[in-house]
């Protein structure tokens, strides 16, 4: 049986845990393959809201085996912070498998990040301060921290020192602030320890071992496309790979064994954190969709900026991705407005851009053309099937999809796991 992707298309929120989640009765597994706590997924179950922001949101269903790959950055006291919380209201989290080769989140990877971005000033990325691109970057310097290492005291104390020897130069002569003790790190790295032994596993060949037993596999990634290292709106991304790609990466499966490739698309478009957003609304009806989206981050409870539909941006997604399936969300957030305009492309300088432009200069400089579509007032959220839909709620779903030449199979009419239109299943 081979595996399926979940993808964000735009800068992420775009309800990724209601997706994977739909999909949860049928599932086996669900990985997490990059990104770390800065994700947020608020996803409704049952009329009870939980926010997850580590755990992959197969955690929520029954059955499922939720596996944190090794493509993640692990902040320990924040797994089990949201570990303890779900348990507390009744969700069995024993299931949890993490990869042994999935990097920690250390105490100097969330300081460098938060005192970074002030020394920034102007120019800062707008992280979400919860360490995740030093854990990256110091990933990717060969001077980061495994979960396997916490098992054995003397590397674990040869790494972190080796970490912080230029950290604490860093943090004391250009930033002025203290010195990062090595004992401290690592005193607190081990308080988890003896917890954390058994959920750690060679995670690539237990989903290896998974697929040849037929078992349906779903690789879930954190954040979205527009904010990919390499393939989004560099630098105002974030610092791993949630493309389709970076599933191989994140997870050890590789490319061979993936079937589909499922975007989740909100129905407008949202941003947190700087960077250029071409069709964001200053005005209000970017606050009605605010509004009426409910979009405040579930992270850092920032207010999400809003704007139109992006049609550029979603054909630049299927591309990068392969994307076989849109999931649309959020249909409902649209009900009321008079006139919905789409962006069909971007006007850069003389020229109209129809596919994302090659450099950061030209899309900091895009305005964007818009095809105008008819609202729709009527209360959509009890449609379960598309000629459920009023008229122009069907005509919008229908005119953006034929813009990407990609199906458009589910369709989210309201926050709760039923409330969806589906088109054609995903598994
Ligand atoms: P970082 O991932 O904390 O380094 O933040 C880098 C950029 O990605 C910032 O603009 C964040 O707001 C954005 N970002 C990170 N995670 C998410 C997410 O789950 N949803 C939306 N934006 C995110």
């Amino acid at each position: 049986m081979p595996a399926s992707i979940v993808v964000g298309t735009q800068w992420g929120d775009e309800g990724k845990g209601k997706a994977t989640d739909a999909l949860g009765d049928r599932v086996d597994y669900v990985v997490k393959f990059n990104g770390g706590n800065n994700a947020g997924h608020t996803i409704v179950v049952g009329g009870e809201k939980y926010a997850l922001h580590l755990l992959p949101a197969g955690v929520l269903s029954p059955g499922v085996v939720p596996v944190i790959g090794n493509g993640v950055v692990v902040d320990l006291g924040v797994l089990f912070e949201e570990i303890d919380a779900i348990e507390a209201r009744g969700i069995d989290t024993s299931r949890l498998v993490v990869s042994a080769n999935a990097h920690v989140i250390t105490a100097y990877h969330t300081t460098i990040d938060k005192v970074g971005e002030r020394f920034l000033g102007n120019a800062k990325i707008g992280t979400t301060g919860r360490g995740i691109g030093p854990a990256y970057a110091d990933k990717m310097s060969r001077l980061g921290v495994r979960v396997q290492d916490l098992f054995d005291e003397k590397i674990l104390r040869q790494k972190v020192e080796g970490a912080l020897e230029l950290k604490n130069q860093l943090l004391v002569k250009a930033y002025n602030r203290k010195a990062i003790a090595v004992d401290a790190v690592i005193d607190e790295l081990l308080t988890h320890v003896d917890r954390l032994r058994p959920m750690v596993a060679d995670t690539s060949l237990l989903l290896a071992k998974a697929l040849d037993e037929g078992k349906v596999v779903l690789l879930e990634g954190g954040q979205a496309t527009m904010l990919d290292v390499d393939h989004g709106t560099y630098p105002f991304v974030t610092s791993s790979n949630p493309t389709a790609g970076g599933a191989c990466i994140g997870s050890g499966i590789p490319p061979n064994r993936m079937d589909r490739v499922v975007a989740v698309v909100k129905a407008y478009t949202t941003r947190v954190g700087e960077g250029p957003f071409p069709t964001e609304l200053l005005d209000a009806d970017g606050q009605r969709l605010r509004d009426n989206g409910g979009e405040y981050g579930t992270t850092t409870g920032r207010p999400r900026r809003c704007g139109w539909y992006d049609a550029v941006i979603a054909r630049y997604t299927a591309r990068i991705n392969g994307v076989t399936d849109f999931v649309m969300t959020k249909l409902d957030v649209l009900t009321g407005f008079e006139k919905l305009p789409v962006c069909v492309g971007y006007r850069i300088g003389d020229t109209v851009h129809t596919e994302m432009p090659m450099t950061q200069t030209e899309f900091h400089h895009a305005t964007p053309v818009y095809e105008e579509l008819p609202g729709w007032d009527d209360d959509i959220s009890k449609a379960r099937s598309l000629s459920d839909l009023p008229d122009n709620a069907r005509r919008y779903v229908e005119t953006v999809e034929a813009m990407t030449s990609v199906p458009i199979s589910v369709i989210g009419v309201g926050p709760g796991r039923e409330e969806s239109i589906v088109v054609r299943s995903l598994v």
